[in-house]
């Protein structure tokens, strides 16, 4: 039974939008037990996909994806509504909606698309029971790093992360929103070989999208012609995505995300950790992560 207890004493700022319970000692920005309790019970249907990544490592980018291959391709039905709109995250209630995504989840149609950054020891048990596909993006731990970092700038949803060699710490130490990078990025790894997992990373979709596009159609089970798999790779390229304000977060109303302070497409490249990390920094992260990924045969580049 995951022990549940409220957490404001170390993450708190004036303007935090979320109220945030600590799980299984796990940072999660959940409004109440109660709706941690709705989250626990979700009822999955067999025919749900869920997207889960660790915060930062190109959710929005594989939301445009999935969305291109559900929409064959037709980029003006993707460009319907804003990425928050489309596709409900599940643990989540946004102070512009009226409702959290999950009621939301529990009125959609099927098949639904859900986003999630659980961590896999809290996914709602209904999700394996069902045995639901679940694409998992991974991303390098220093890019998510800098990439939380400035998404904490920017999200007044989150806790204001002081400095970047505060945050540093925090996020290796994992007293970060869902928790530590390293427990989430194995726990997945790990939950792949006995569930209906595929593991994608950021920066091999970076170096070629066309070919992971290829691998998130074999597991969805689906074909498309090469002029529509050429046209959602253009469509969701970091440069297109950039200026498509349902795909760019500028939709979202400027007292959640302030694009004055941080851009939500910032840099879009593994290796922007270089512009922030000193050299005692990532000496002293390689020696931690070494550490903390000592035996996992998981392995992540950090520039391409
Ligand atoms: P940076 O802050 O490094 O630029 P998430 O959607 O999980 O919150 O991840 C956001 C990160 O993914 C941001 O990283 C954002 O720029 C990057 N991203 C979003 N769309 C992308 C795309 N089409 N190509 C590459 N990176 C993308």
């Amino acid at each position: 039974m995951a022990k549940v207890e409220k957490n404001f004493s170390t993450m708190e700022r004036s303007s935090t939008l979320f109220n945030i319970l600590e799980v299984d000692g796990i940072p999660l920005p959940v409004l109440s037990k109660e709706m941690w309790n709705k989250i626990s019970n979700f009822q999955a249907r067999p025919d749900d996909l869920f997207l889960v990544t660790y915060p930062k490592s190109g959710t929005t980018w594989m939301q445009e994806i999935l969305d291109m291959i559900k929409n064959d391709g037709d980029v003006e039905k993707c460009k319907r509504v804003n990425t928050l709109e489309r596709y409900p995250f599940l643990e989540v209630k946004f102070p512009h909606k009226e409702k959290p995504d999950l009621e939301i989840a529990l009125e959609m149609s099927s098949p639904r698309l859900i986003k999630t950054h659980l961590p896999s020891h809290l996914i709602p048990p209904s999700i394996w029971k069902e045995n639901c596909k679940i694409i998992y993006v991974a991303r390098n731990a220093k890019d998510c790093l800098v990439s939380f970092y400035h998404f904490h700038r920017m999200a007044s949803l989150l806790p204001d992360p002081q400095n970047f060699e505060e945050f540093y710490e925090k996020f290796m130490s994992g007293k970060v929103l869902f928790g530590s990078w390293f427990d989430h990025v194995k726990g997945w790894w790990a939950a792949k070989d006995t569930h209906q997992i595929l593991y994608l990373f950021y920066e091999d979709i970076k170096k070629n999208p066309k070919h992971e596009i290829h691998k998130v159609l074999e597991f969805l089970e689906k074909t498309l012609s090469d002029d529509i798999i050429n046209r959602i790779v253009h469509h969701t390229s970091f440069d297109v995505m950039k200026y498509n304000p349902m795909a760019n977060q500028t939709a979202v109303p400027s007292y959640i995300l302030n694009h004055s302070i941080s851009k939500f497409m910032r840099k879009g490249m593994p290796g922007d950790w270089k512009n922030h990390f000193t050299v005692t920094m990532n000496e002293n992260f390689d020696k931690y992560y070494e550490k903390r990924m000592t035996g996992a045969t998981l392995t992540f580049c950090t520039e391409i």
